[in-house]
């Protein structure tokens, strides 16, 4: 069922409380360093001021400690100026979420106006879901929107006590949140065959959720990355100094019995003796055993020509988690084979997953792919076929 969204709404001459997720990756001086989180608000923030509606944007950034001078990297100062460049009009920025800042700010919004307010989770009531501190922030607005795609899977107030405050038909989801569940619901509907998964990334322990609902769905599962390791080893075989969850081979071995033939293992590798990549020396290892002393760094040419010929040939596609370690350019071939593999196939194809996206971005085929999920941990909650709370209190549409 369709959940009611920022056009069931009439925004004219009201508050809105946008709930975004602009917890976006930041440099060490605090730069915002990839701010695809927050052009993908755009259209609904965009929306709502063409509407006619003002805007009180509330969003978490990392995970502050309680320690001011340490959390001080994570007020939402830059964040806001990004905001201003790409929504091209005046942000303003409070100094706290709901102390006499916001408020005052609040109080003298009007349409076409907007303000950030300071990160959520500097509030200890926030983590706590405290229907208090609910009350406040839900004072500051007239109506409520959630289009934090990427915080979905948490139940922290300003996501699921903060909507309760609202009247049901004041409560809706933005157009971010709208575009990631209609996709969702394609790749775990009714899919066009042949579905594929490609899974990588660095520990199987993350993925074991997801890997177990997506056997369920998909003609083969392709595996890349270091959780590669953890399942050769489950087998058997001999990995060298890889990556390897020693305290997962049982899942593993779970999984490969249950996946049966579903379950594609690389055929070939890229090994290094130095994870350092200025003075890696890497090789390709063909077959499933590595010498003693390699490090299994990403998939080798074999694999990525047969896994992009798949790819190629899918009717739909779901990709979490880089074939190897391609922040380093020497170990990232496979991934990019992935990526351009996805961008060319005429399939539907999906990326989630912190680093993956980041690794479509860094290769310039965000745009080549049908969709790039805002979510990490949200996404692979959602594939995994699990319901959100925050999305439960937002009404159907009728
Ligand atoms: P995502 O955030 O997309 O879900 P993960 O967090 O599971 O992905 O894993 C991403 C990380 O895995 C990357 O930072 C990458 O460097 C690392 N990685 C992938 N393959 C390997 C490998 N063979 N050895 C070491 N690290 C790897
Ligand atoms: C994310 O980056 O996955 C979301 O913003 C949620 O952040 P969290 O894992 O700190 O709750
Ligand atoms: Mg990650």
């Amino acid at each position: 069922m369709a959940k009611q969204t920022i056009k069931d709404l009439d925004f004219k001459g009201k508050k809105a409380l946008v709930r975004v997720d602009f917890n976006v990756p930041q440099t060490k001086d605090g730069e915002v360093s990839d701010d695809r989180r927050i052009r993908s608000a755009l259209p609904t923030l965009t929306h709502i001021l063409d509407q006619g509606g003002s805007l009180i944007l509330v969003s978490h950034l990392g995970r502050p400690k309680g320690d001011p001078e340490a959390d001080a990297a994570f007020r939402m100062d830059k964040v806001a100026a990004r905001l201003q460049e790409l929504i091209g009009r005046p942000v303003q920025k409070a100094d706290d979420t709901v102390g006499p800042d916001a408020q005052a700010k609040c109080a003298a919004l009007k349409p076409g106006e907007i303000v950030v307010l300071e990160n959520v989770r500097f509030n200890k009531g926030e983590k706590k879901g405290d229907p208090e501190f609910a009350k406040q922030l839900a004072g500051l607005a007239d109506c409520y929107v959630n289009d934090a795609f990427g915080t979905c899977h948490r139940d922290e107030a300003s996501m699921l006590a903060v909507p309760e405050q609202f009247p049901s038909d004041q409560r809706a989801i933005g157009l971010l949140v709208e575009k990631e569940l209609q996709i969702l619901d394609q790749l775990l509907g009714q899919p066009k065959p042949p579905m594929i998964a490609v899974m990588g990334g660095a520990k199987v322990s993350d993925k074991i959720g997801v890997i177990e609902s997506l056997l369920k769905k998909v003609d083969k599962l392709l595996i890349g990355g270091a959780m590669t390791y953890t399942f050769l080893k489950a087998q058997g075989h001999s990995i060298g100094m890889s990556r390897c969850e020693e305290d997962r081979l049982d899942v593993a071995q779970h999984l490969l019995k249950l996946g049966g033939d579903k379950i594609v293992l690389p055929q070939d590798h890229l090994v290094t003796t130095s994870l350092d990549p200025n003075e890696a020396k890497t090789t390709v290892i063909e077959g499933s055993d590595l010498p003693e002393g390699q490090i299994g760094i990403d998939i080798g040419p074999k694999t990525a020509e047969a896994y992009a010929e798949i790819i190629r040939n899918a009717g739909t596609v779901v990709w979490n988690g880089p074939m190897g370690k391609f922040e380093d350019e020497p170990f990232r071939k496979g991934t990019i084979a992935v990526a351009e593999a996805m961008a060319a196939s005429p399939a539907v194809t999906a990326v989630g997953g912190g680093e993956t996206a980041e690794a479509v971005e860094q290769f310039g085929l965000a745009d080549k792919v049908s969709h790039v999920s805002t979510g990490g941990g949200a996404f692979l909650e959602a594939l995994e076929g699990k319901s959100f709370n925050s999305l439960r209190v937002i009404p159907d549409r009728d």
